[in-house]
C-alpha cells in the first residue's frame, strides 16, 4: 500500500520517533508500505516520520528497487562511528523541488535491528553514508534544511513559501 508523504511544514518531521520494542507482522506491513511508498516517488531513502509515524524505522534502496540485495531496513538505528567529511547535494521527499548541498561524515558505521528484531553492524561510504545520516537525522526529528547554511536555508525557505503561494507544495 503506498502512503501519503507528507511535506515540511508537516509537525510529525520534527518529532523525534519512539524506539521501536514490537517485532510483529504490523511491523513488517509497514516496512514493505514503506518499500512501496518510496519506490513510487523514485526516493533511495524514507523515515517513518515522512508517512506521519513517529517511530525510529527507516528503509534505504540505493538501487531504487532493482537489486534485492540493497534493501536496507533500519529499525532503532544508531550512527556508532564516523569519520572523514563530504559536502554534496541531498534532495529529500519531504522536500520536493529543494537540493542543496550538505556538509556529512563521509564514513559511518551503524547500529541497527532488522524487521525481525536482530541487532546489526553495517558500514556505508558516500552515497550510502549520506543515506544513512540523511535518514537517522529524520528519526531524530532533524531535517536537511536544518544542516544548511543559514543564508541556503533562508533562501530554500523563500522558495517554499513562493510554492506554497502558488499552490504547488
Ligand atoms: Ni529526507
Amino acid at each position: 500500500m503506498i502512503l501519503k508523504i507528507v511535506k515540511y511544514p508537516e509537525p510529525v518531521l520534527e518529532q523525534p520517533g519512539e524506539p521501536v520494542t514490537e517485532f510483529n507482522g504490523e511491523l513488517r506491513k509497514f516496512v514493505a508500505d514503506m518499500f512501496e511508498t518510496m519506490y513510487a516517488s523514485q526516493g533511495i531513502g524514507l523515515a517513518a516520520q515522512q508517512v506521519g509515524v513517529a517511530k525510529r524505522v527507516t528503509v534505504i534502496d540505493l538501487s531504487l528497487g532493482k537489486d534485492p540485495a540493497e534493501k536496507l531496513v533500519l529499525i532503532n538505528p544508531e550512527i556508532i562511528l564516523s569519520e572523514g567529511r563530504q559536502y554534496e547535494e541531498e534532495g529529500c521527499l519531504s522536500f520536493p523541488e529543494i537540493r542543496e548541498k550538505v556538509v556529512r561524515a563521509a564514513k559511518v558505521r551503524v547500529r541497527a535491528q532488522d524487521e525481525n528484531g536482530k541487532w546489526f553492524e553495517m558500514d556505508g561510504e558516500e552515497l550510502l553514508a549520506r543515506a544513512f545520516q540523511h535518514e537517522i537525522d529524520h528519526l531524530d526529528g532533524v531535517l536537511f534544511i536544518f544542516r544548511m547554511s543559514a543564508l541556503k536555508r533562508s533562501l530554500n525557505l523563500r522558495k517554499i513559501r513562493k510554492m506554497q503561494s502558488e499552490g504547488i507544495w
